[in-house]
């Protein structure tokens, strides 16, 4: 059966439908009795960003193997560029390119040689090779440290590289796992910008995984939302947000926690749920963000209770994922270390 018999395809902006990149069916990995992926079903369309957004465990880059041919599936199908990824597996990594989580470029080797290697790995022929290395290395911007050691370069840097290396056979569908963790905001939003280039310039189908909201949001054209291994929401971000009750978010502080507080937030007119974040802040959707706030504030008032801060926004994908999950997926996941105290003896940094 081809890929686009299994799913309809997403029409385009004047109704033609689209050809479909990627297509999973009902996959499963199971690894003993645990079961890593279940039952997951989602179609990317050619020239789509596609995210795979969920914490840590979620079972994000145990699809990407899958699809990218890593690991054999358990049950179901996944088919990219038409090819079934169990039995033609040869034809998949002809035609993809493949970011991995952790850093894989040699840190002994230049640029060029990191590239040059993947180059001829992927059968790229001779007189092509320079030309696509000069390419992708314009394409990341990285042109001028195309014979310096690959450990000179910064954190930002060396995922652009990947990027590079990932792009060097031309591929037509690109899988990033995680591919902004670990860098600044500064060197996130880079990347950003230089995938959103990369797919229009090369005309590029991504499939990414991500736990930061802000990444999905701003770069994916849909997120698939994943959690223990099953997939609870799919949509484009706006489809997401606008799928959870309450359209505003209203954010208070309040100077003393009591426990009412909670109770008495959820009974003003138009709340539709009170997220408690620590001791007296309080995250409120509601169908209407002013006249929540002007409540908060009378209510404030008439208890003499102090407010700290008051804010409204719209709905965030952090809402969307609390709505689907039940639980909060906070951008930075990352325990918070002390630098200045060194560990005691017997103690883990
Ligand atoms: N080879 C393996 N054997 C057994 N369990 C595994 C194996 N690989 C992954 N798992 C388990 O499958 C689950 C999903 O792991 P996976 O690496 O896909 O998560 P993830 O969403 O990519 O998480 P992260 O954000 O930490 O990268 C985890 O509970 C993990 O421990
Ligand atoms: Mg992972």
């Amino acid at each position: 059966m081809s890929a686009t018999s299994i799913y309809s395809p997403a029409a385009d902006g004047d109704g033609a439908p689209r050809t479909i990149a990627i297509a999973v069916e009902h996959i499963v990995k199971r690894y003993g009795d645990f079961e890593a992926v279940k039952d997951v079903s989602f179609s990317v369309a050619e020239g789509e960003i596609f995210g795979l957004l969920g914490p840590n465990g979620a079972g994000k880059s145990t699809l990407i193997r899958m699809m990218t041919t890593l690991i054999p599936v358990t049950s179901g199908k996944a088919i990219v560029a038409g090819h079934n990824v169990a039995d033609d597996p040869d034809d998949v990594r002809c035609v993809i390119g493949v970011i991995p989580q952790a850093l894989t470029s040699d840190q002994d080797l230049t640029l060029q040689e990191n590239l040059s290697i993947y180059a001829k790995l992927y059968g790229v022929p001779r007189a092509e090779r320079e030309k696509n290395i000069t390419d992708v290395l314009e394409a990341v911007d990285l042109t001028k440290w195309r014979d310096a050691q690959t450990k000179t370069l910064s954190g930002g840097m060396r995922r652009r590289l990947e990027i590079a290396r990932g792009l060097v056979h031309n591929p037509k569908i690109f899988f990033l796992d995680e591919p902004t963790t670990g860098l600044d905001p500064v060197s996130r939003i880079a990347v950003w910008e230089m995938l959103n280039k990369l797919k229009t310039t090369r005309n590029l189908t991504m499939l990414l995984t991500t736990h930061y909201m802000e990444e999905a949001d701003k770069l994916c054209d849909r997120i698939a939302i994943v959690d223990h291994g099953t997939l609870v929401a799919l949509g484009t971000p706006v489809e997401l947000k606008n799928s959870v009750a309450g359209a505003n978010v209203v954010e208070v502080h309040f100077d003393r926690e009591t426990e009412e507080w909670e109770e008495r937030l959820k009974k003003l007119e138009g709340v539709t749920s009170v997220q408690p974040e620590s001791a007296g802040f309080y995250r409120v959707l509601t169908t209407s963000g002013s006249k929540t706030t002007m409540q908060i504030v009378e209510l404030a008032a008439s208890l003499g209770e102090t407010l700290t801060s008051l804010s409204v926004q719209n709905t965030t994908l952090d809402d969307v994922f609390i709505h689907y999950t039940g639980r909060q997926l906070r951008d930075e996941q990352v325990k918070p270390v002390n630098f200045l105290m060194p560990p005691r003896p017997g103690e883990r940094p």
